[in-house]
């Protein structure tokens, strides 16, 4: 089983590269579908979801070329629409080539994404956002089959704003005839990210960051070239591993604007930030104070900041109280930091953390990729050594995390490398 073996009690000091964000390269990797030709991405993150949605485009039928961060993607010669079993069951987010392969081939047929650690993850928001623009869905076996003669415009409001249900109908409108509205559309960066590349392509999309998305329908889609927006979950991660090192860590060729609500929850705590155009500066302090937080939407404070901002309150002075809304059981990394000693109770979907002076090794398990990272974090500052287990997860949302660490000062190796099974999740 591979893991990470940490040694805690170093501060962490200097200067950190930031990858392509996951969450922006996976569905503008789904949309090269819809445009035949070579796209040539850059900026593309080194993660073990990447690699599988590469694979899921090599078994429709493109031609991937990966090189360091760029990726070549020919789509120009499909001859399938149907994402295999054994690839689905790795990565949820294959659900974004639903309206990719909807909108070039009138067909896609899925697995059913099943739930994960953090929540039953439904597709209702998808499938209905696609009938309205007149696909049929037939479950069978587990297998999901859509069919669409021809895809026509249409106003769609989204009972929550969820990511991926906008990204895939807004995906699936660029070249539906006549006009789609999105409204109560997600907002978040990786949304916009997504309307920029599609309109470098041709597309006629607008709105994209507000909770209202127009897309005109278009024939044709162009190749391009387009650079991946730097991961602000990743940056955020590493900002909340300054503060809980009270180390100084400067982060570069960032966007600080993706960041805002965690940058101000991590000066509420009294840690010391200094932001530029595209850098931020984090000083870690003693005796930083507990806070209140609760998940929301973009741009509110970010589910997928939650775990790590766990691990930097169970040091804070004070109780702080974190409600998570966006996934129903996305608090499982409590468990895990109990075992560190960590004061944390749990009622209903929020956690009270209480306050501890310390946190002590232990041998601990990743839940998901997310938490995963909160436990390294402990690990960093925790007295003794820990083990953080299953850390594929990991792998799948963070490009070289113990390379990027060492370089940082942390005292963190991988144990033993296994061909880890990737379990599907966010
Ligand atoms: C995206 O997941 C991200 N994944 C997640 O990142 C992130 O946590 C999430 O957005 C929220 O920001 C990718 O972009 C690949 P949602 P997604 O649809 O699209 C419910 C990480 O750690 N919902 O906004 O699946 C859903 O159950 C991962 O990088 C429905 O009910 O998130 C959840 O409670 C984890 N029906 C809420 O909406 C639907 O059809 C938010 O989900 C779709 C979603």
């Amino acid at each position: 089983m591979s893991g990470f073996l940490i040694k805690g009690g170093t501060p962490l000091e200097g200067e950190v590269e930031i990858s392509g964000a996951k969450n922006a390269v996976l569905p503008v990797l789904a949309a090269t579908v819809l445009g035949a030709g070579k796209i040539s991405l850059t900026r593309v993150p080194n993660l073990s979801d990447v690699k599988v949605m590469r694979d899921v485009l090599i078994n429709l039928g493109s031609n991937v070329i990966w090189d360091k961060d760029r990726m070549l993607v020919d789509t120009s010669h499909l001859n399938s629409c149907q994402i295999p079993e054994e690839l689905m069951s790795q990565m949820r987010a294959s659900i974004f080539l639903m309206g990719p392969l909807l909108a070039r081939y009138g067909k896609v047929e899925i697995y059913q994404p099943g739930g994960c650690s953090i929540g039953p993850r439904p597709i209702d928001l998808h499938l209905k956002g696609l009938e309205a623009l007149g696909a049929e869905f037939e479950q069978k076996h587990g297998v999901l089959s859509g069919q669409a003669n021809r895809l026509k415009g249409a106003e769609i409001n989204l009972d929550f704003p969820s990511v991926g249900a906008t990204e895939n109908i807004m995906m699936a409108a660029v070249r539906a005839e006549g006009k789609t509205v999105i409204s109560n559309a997600a907002k978040e960066p990786e949304i916009i990210n997504l309307q920029n590349f599609l309109n470098s392509m041709g597309a006629k999309i607008s709105g994209a960051g507000t909770d209202e998305i127009k897309i005109k329908g278009v024939k044709q889609l162009e190749a391009v070239e387009y650079e991946i927006i730097p991961d602000r979950i990743e940056a955020s991660t590493f900002l909340v591993a300054g503060a809980i090192s009270q180390g100084e860590i400067f982060i570069k060729d960032i966007i600080p604007e993706h960041m805002e609500a965690v940058l101000s929850k991590l000066v509420e705590t009294g840690t010391e930030i200094r932001i530029g155009k595209d850098w931020v500066k984090v000083s870690g302090v003693t005796n930083y104070q507990g806070i209140d937080l609760q998940t929301i939407p973009y741009p509110g404070f970010p589910t997928d900041v939650q775990p790590q901002f766990m691990t930097l309150l169970c040091l804070a002075e004070g109780t702080s109280l974190i409600k998570e809304n966006i996934f129903e059981n996305r608090l499982r990394h409590a468990e895990e930091l109990r075992r560190m000693g960590a004061e944390i109770k749990i009622e209903g979907n929020t956690a009270i953390v209480k306050s501890k002076d310390k946190l002590s090794g232990a041998r601990v398990e990743a839940m998901d990729l997310r938490a995963g990272a909160a436990l390294v974090l402990a690990g960093i500052v925790a007295e003794g050594d820990t083990v953080v287990e299953k850390i594929y997860h990991i792998d799948r949302g963070y490009e070289n995390f113990e390379h990027k660490l060492t370089k940082l000062g942390a005292n963190i190796v991988r144990t033993k490398d296994s061909k880890e099974a990737i379990k599907a999740e966010g």
